[in-house]
């Protein structure tokens, strides 16, 4: 059986198969800019008139008009307009995600993990669960981005006693959120977060495409700045550029045709992109600073950092973070834009091997067991024997094989589960039913 987790962001979608969609549409937005849907997210399961839907419609390409009082995007087909809610657009983008899933996996997917923003409201939650159901998803539970990164890393297993604090910090292709928890005994919680709509990677790109433009400029004495067609192919130019220096010092860039028939090419170092960029690093800094203020905590006090959004792999703001936390373990062994949807398919696949679990409500926290949980057994000498399967902080629900030894003659046995000192449950079994659940 398999289950995947779900990570539906702004700008792209990640599923735990670790394939990403949005990739074709960031090319499409050149051919089609009026009719290619961007960050769908800000604006599904929102009225008309809300700020925010508001907000999006006035930087949407794709017209956003009213319709008794939800919004709706107006879709040019060549024949007709079409009228398309931004839960439908959220549809197809699960429906690719399932598919993908189910091409890596060979096998049917329905179960799924889906991951929510820590400040999405009931409006939002459901929207995006309803757009995962008529996608043909099961939807297992909708868990926290923050908490989400946090069980990627298994925060909470390792030191389960004691309190920690852990900034994750996740910076996507549109948006900037900067999130602080408390774990204790294993247990998340969310003591503040901050979103910034403003800043994420495409601000990166965009700088860098200003000064490919300026580049231009100075080569051929043509202004492109105004050209919003010429402006996106150097957009899509930088953005590869952009990806390229996260791991190379220089990157080529190269635009067939960009302007009048004349084609354009620069080398862009890693240096030079930095210095480009610099005010846009401080301000991705930024809000680190005011989160920690706001929940009185200073940079000491965080024990680990997380970081998620595929703009976090930036070398010069991983360091900017680590220059800020010289002495706390920054988490970027997994690639920041898989550390979501990795947590949520973790999550999931704990929940599908553990049938008989009510999945009825929204698990926004993650539970985790406060303190040993052992199964006692008797050897051969008649001695009382514990063994600790699951850890004090231990996410819930969980799943452990244990093998019991006994002299082959057996025919039955008994089994008792405690916590800490307590027993919580005993099972007898004959032992023709091998598989014993509690
Ligand atoms: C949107 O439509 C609803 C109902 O049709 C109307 O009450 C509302 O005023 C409209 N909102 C705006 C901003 O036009
Ligand atoms: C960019 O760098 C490559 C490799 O170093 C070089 O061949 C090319 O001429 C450079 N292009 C420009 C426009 O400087
Ligand atoms: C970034 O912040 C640092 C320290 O706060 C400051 O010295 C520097 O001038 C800032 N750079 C920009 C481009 O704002
Ligand atoms: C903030 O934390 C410091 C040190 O732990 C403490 O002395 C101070 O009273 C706290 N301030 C507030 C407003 O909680």
């Amino acid at each position: 059986m398999a289950a995947i987790g779900v990570h539906f962001g702004y700008t792209c979608a990640c599923v735990a198969v670790f394939k990403i969609v949005g990739i074709a549409a960031k090319q499409g937005r050149i051919r089609n800019a009026t009719n290619t849907v961007v960050k769908v997210k800000q604006i599904l399961g929102r009225h008309y008139d809300d700020p925010d839907a508001q907000a999006h419609r006035e930087e949407s390409k794709c017209i956003v008009v009213n319709k008794s009082d939800l919004p709706r995007y107006e879709i040019d087909t060549g024949e007709t307009t079409k009228y398309v809610s931004p839960e439908d657009v959220a549809k197809l983008i699960f429906h690719k995600m399932k598919e993908t899933a189910q091409s890596a996996l060979g096998s049917d997917v329905k179960d799924a993990v889906i991951t929510v923003p820590f400040e999405f409201g009931e409006m939002q939650k459901n929207a995006l669960r309803q757009a995962a159901e008529s996608a043909g998803f099961n939807v297992l539970r909708l868990i926290h981005e923050p908490s989400a990164a946090l069980l990627a890393y298994g925060i909470g297993q390792d030191s389960p006693l004691g309190k920690s604090h852990v900034l994750v910090y996740k910076l996507g292709g549109t948006s900037l959120s900067v999130t602080v928890l408390e774990v204790n005994s294993g247990m998340y919680r969310v003591l503040a977060t901050q979103t910034d709509h403003r800043t994420g990677g495409e601000s990166f790109t965009h700088e860098l495409a200003q000064h490919l433009a300026a580049e231009f400029k100075k080569t051929f004495k043509q202004d492109v700045m105004g050209n919003a067609r010429a402006m996106l192919k150097l957009m899509n130019s930088a953005d590869v550029a952009k990806h390229t220096l996260s791991t190379l010092g220089s990157a080529n860039c190269f635009v067939d045709s960009l302007y009048d028939g004349m084609d354009f090419e620069c080398n862009v170092s890693r240096a030079r992109f930095e210095l480009i960029c610099s005010s846009l690093f401080n301000k991705s800094i930024q809000p680190i600073k005011s989160l920690l203020e706001q929940v009185n905590l200073s940079t000491s006090d965080i024990n680990k950092v997380v970081l998620c959004g595929g703009s976090a792999r930036i070398p010069k703001l991983q360091q900017m973070i680590r220059d800020l936390f010289p002495d706390v373990e920054l988490l970027n062994s997994i690639p920041p834009d898989e550390v979501i949807p990795v947590g949520a398919a973790m999550q999931a696949g704990i929940l599908v091997g553990k049938d008989s679990l009510a999945l009825g409500e929204d698990s926004i926290t993650v539970d985790c067991c406060a303190s040993d949980i052992t199964v006692k057994e008797v050897d051969d000498s008649g001695s009382e024997v514990f063994t600790v399967l699951f850890p004090s902080g231990t996410p819930l629900p969980a799943r452990r094989q244990h093998t019991l030894h006994g002299p082959g003659s057996l025919s039955s046995v008994s089994l008792e589960l405690y916590q800490a000192q307590r027993p919580i449950a005993q099972v007898s079994t004959l032992l023709s039913d091998i598989s014993v659940q509690t």
